[in-house]
């Protein structure tokens, strides 16, 4: 991390919780589910689609793991209860993946059954490269076992996603494709943001020709417009794909992809675990800083 970056991060630090907490609600919906509910309902009333995330991650005990899934069965309870148009996004990790890999299995299970009863989709979010293995191989058991209604996510910044695409297509996964979110080592990961751009619009294509439904999350204006580009080439149908944004980011592009008469869903996290998670968040992707700091003093 450079000096700028240091010096940004150490003044963020050094403000009280509240204060950061002022900033944060920003990208976060609030701490309780009941806040997460309130923020999807508004969402939804603007024809826009939901997904909730429950903040937390690298959990280290069996307890924590469990109430993490108690926390995520109470999601998916609240969105029938409340007829939301959302699903549900998880972390390996906090449901024990770096525990015990069969015990992880056996919590993700355990929420997709309740999933299933109510038809709702579950997406597996895509960690650091420590778990890339292990979560590819999760989901591919889930799918093995009958599990249709779940999704994957691909890292256009990590060199292995092409083999990924080629390895996962004959499953017909759904597949959220993103730049990644993790500054990983150059020997495994691209860090140039053209050849990110490139190897996004590569694997793009892959997976439609594949014949699989792809979530396209990004929030960078030359992807988008690429996307529409492939998506009139390729003559796809709105339930072939839609795009994806995470909650407080670039809400004028956000519209005017709705505007243009594509599907979009707001990736809305919540929980306890805000300031932890937003910390890290920052320490992890220096970038993540400046677009706080551009998105305060300049609007987004
Ligand atoms: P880029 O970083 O170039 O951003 C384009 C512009 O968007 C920026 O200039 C800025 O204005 C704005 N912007 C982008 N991100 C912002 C932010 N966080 N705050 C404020 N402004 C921001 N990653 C991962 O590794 N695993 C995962 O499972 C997911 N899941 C996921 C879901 C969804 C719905 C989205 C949109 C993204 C993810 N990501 C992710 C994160 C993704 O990998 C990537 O780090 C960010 O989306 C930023 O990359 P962009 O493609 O948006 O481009």
């Amino acid at each position: 991390m450079n000096l700028v970056n240091r010096l940004i991060l150490s003044l963020i630090q050094s403000l009280p919780k509240p204060v950061v907490k002022r900033f944060a609600l920003r990208y976060i919906a609030g701490e309780e589910l009941d806040d997460a509910v309130r923020v999807i309902g508004a969402i939804n009333s603007k024809k826009l689609m939901g997904t909730m995330d429950v903040l937390g991650e690298n959990v280290t005990t069996r307890e924590e793991s469990l109430a993490a899934v108690r926390e995520c069965e109470a999601v998916l309870h609240s969105i029938n209860k409340n007829h939301l148009d959302s699903n549900l996004s998880i972390k390996l990790t906090q449901f024990g993946l770096k525990i015990d890999e069969e015990f992880c299995y056996s919590n993700v299970k355990r929420l997709l059954d309740i999933a299933y009863g109510y038809n709702h989709f579950v997406r597996i979010d895509m960690e650091d490269s420590s778990t890339t293995d292990a979560t590819l191989k999760l989901y591919q058991r889930l799918r093995a076992h009958g599990f249709e209604k779940v999704g994957v996510v691909l890292q256009a910044n990590m060199r292995r996603s092409e083999e990924d695409v080629q390895r996962l297509i004959p499953m017909k996964p759904n597949i959220r494709l993103c730049k990644g979110a993790y500054l990983e080592p150059e020997a495994i990961a691209l860090r140039d943001g053209g050849e990110i751009r490139l190897n996004f619009m590569k694997l793009f294509k892959m997976i439609l020709e594949g014949k699989c439904y792809v979530g396209i999350a990004t929030h960078d204006d030359f992807l988008i417009s690429s996307a529409y580009q492939s998506i009139q080439e390729m003559n796809l149908h709105q339930s072939d794909y839609e795009f994806q944004m995470l909650y407080g980011v670039r809400s004028k592009l956000r519209d005017k992809i709705v505007a243009d008469g594509h599907r979009l869903r707001i990736y809305v996290p919540f929980g306890r675990y805000w300031y932890a998670y937003s910390m890290r968040r920052f320490k992890e992707n220096p970038q993540m800083v400046r677009y706080v700091l551009r998105a305060l003093f300049f609007g987004d």
